[in-house]
C-alpha cells in the first residue's frame, strides 16, 4: 500500500545531504528547522526537526505528551513558537494567519475534530470550501453567473469526499449528530474540499472503527496518488506501517529518529521511549 514513487529517497539527517546525486530527493515541501515552544516555563517542543517530500505520506509518532500535537499548532501558525522557522513550498510561513496558510495549500485536521454543530454536514463541507479559497463576497453580488457554477462545482466535489469517507447519507443532518469517530471523518473530508498541497492529520483513525480505518488509508493512498502530500500523527502502527514512507519520531519535545517505518519500529531508542512511558 506505500507509495512506491518517495522510497530510496530518504536522507538520513536533515544536515547530511545525499553524497550522490542519484536517484535526486524530491523537493521537500514543509520543513521545520529547530523549532521551539514554552508553556509556562516548560519546554514541550525542543529545537523539533521534520522534513516533509513533495508527493510522500510521511508519519509522526511519539509517546503521550511528546508534543506532536503542538508541533502540528505550530506547524499551521496555531501558536506562535518561541524560536525556529517552518518554510513550506520554498517560503518562510510565520508571518501568516492559519487562514493565509491553508489558502497556500496547508491545511489541517485537529485531535478533537471541530465541525460547526449546528450546521448540516455538507453545510460544513461547503463552508471550508469557502474559507478555504478565500472566496469574496461581491463575488457572488457582481458575477453571480461564476457564483452558481462555483457552487455547484463544490457540491459536487463534497458530495464526492462524503461518499468516500462513508458520510454521503448523512449530508444533510446536523454536525452536531455525528460520533467522535464521524466528526473525524468530516473534519479529514472538509480538509481536502480545495485539493490543498499538504494535509496534516492529527490521529484520523482514533475512535474510527477498524472497517473505515481501513477506507480511510485506501482513500489517504489514492489522494495522494492524485499529488496530495501528507504529514499523519497516528499511534495505531499498522495505519503508519501501511501508509508511510517516512517516519519522524519525537520524544519529550525531541527528535528522537527519522527513517523508514521499519526502521523506526525496530530502533532501541523508539522501544525505550514508548516502553518508559
Ligand atoms: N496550551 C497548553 N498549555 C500548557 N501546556 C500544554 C498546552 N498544550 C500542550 N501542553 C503540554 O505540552 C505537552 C505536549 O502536548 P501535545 O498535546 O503536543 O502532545 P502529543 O504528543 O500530541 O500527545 P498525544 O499523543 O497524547 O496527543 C504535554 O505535556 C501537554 O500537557
Ligand atoms: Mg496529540
Amino acid at each position: 500500500m506505500v507509495d512506491e514513487r518517495s522510497k530510496g529517497t530518504e536522507e538520513a539527517d536533515l544536515s547530511s545531504p545525499p553524497l550522490s546525486p542519484s536517484p535526486s530527493p524530491l523537493p521537500s515541501l514543509l520543513s521545520a528547522k529547530a523549532l521551539s515552544k514554552n508553556f509556562g516555563g516548560i519546554r514541550v517542543v525542543d529545537r523539533a526537526s521534520l522534513d516533509v517530500r513533495q508527493g510522500s505520506i510521511t508519519g509522526l509518532i511519539g509517546p503521550n505528551g511528546a508534543g506532536k500535537t503542538t508541533l502540528f499548532n505550530l506547524l499551521s501558525n496555531f501558536i506562535r513558537p518561541n524560536d525556529g522557522e517552518v518554510i513550506f513550498a520554498g517560503e518562510p510561513i510565520q508571518h501568516l494567519q492559519p487562514h493565509q496558510i491553508a489558502q497556500r495549500g496547508l491545511v489541517r485536521t485537529f485531535q478533537v475534530a471541530r465541525v460547526l454543530s449546528k450546521l448540516s454536514v455538507m453545510e460544513n463541507m461547503l463552508l471550508a470550501a469557502q474559507n478555504q479559497t478565500g472566496e469574496n463576497f461581491w463575488n457572488v453580488w457582481l458575477r453571480p453567473g461564476q457564483s452558481v457554477r462555483e457552487e455547484r462545482h463544490h457540491r459536487e466535489r463534497a458530495s464526492e469526499l462524503l461518499e468516500s469517507v462513508g458520510l454521503a447519507h448523512m449530508a444533510q443532518a446536523y454536525a452536531g449528530a455525528l460520533s467522535g469517530g464521524q466528526r473525524k471523518l468530516l473534519e479529514m473530508a472538509r480538509a481536502l474540499m480545495v485539493r490543498p498541497k499538504l494535509i496534516l492529520l492529527d490521529e484520523p483513525a482514533a475512535g474510527v472503527n477498524p472497517t473505515l480505518i481501513n477506507q480511510i488509508c485506501d482513500h489517504i493512498i489514492r489522494w495522494n496518488q492524485e499529488g496530495m502530500t501528507f504529514l499523519v500523527i497516528e499511534h495505531n502502527m499498522d495505519v503508519i506501517m501501511s501508509l508511510c514512507d517516512r517516519v519522524w519520531v519525537l520524544a519529550e519535545g525531541r527528535n528522537l529518529a527519522s527513517g523508514t517505518p521499519a526502521e523506526v519500529q525496530h530502533d532501541p531508542k523508539v522501544l525505550e521511549a514508548y516502553l518508559g512511558q
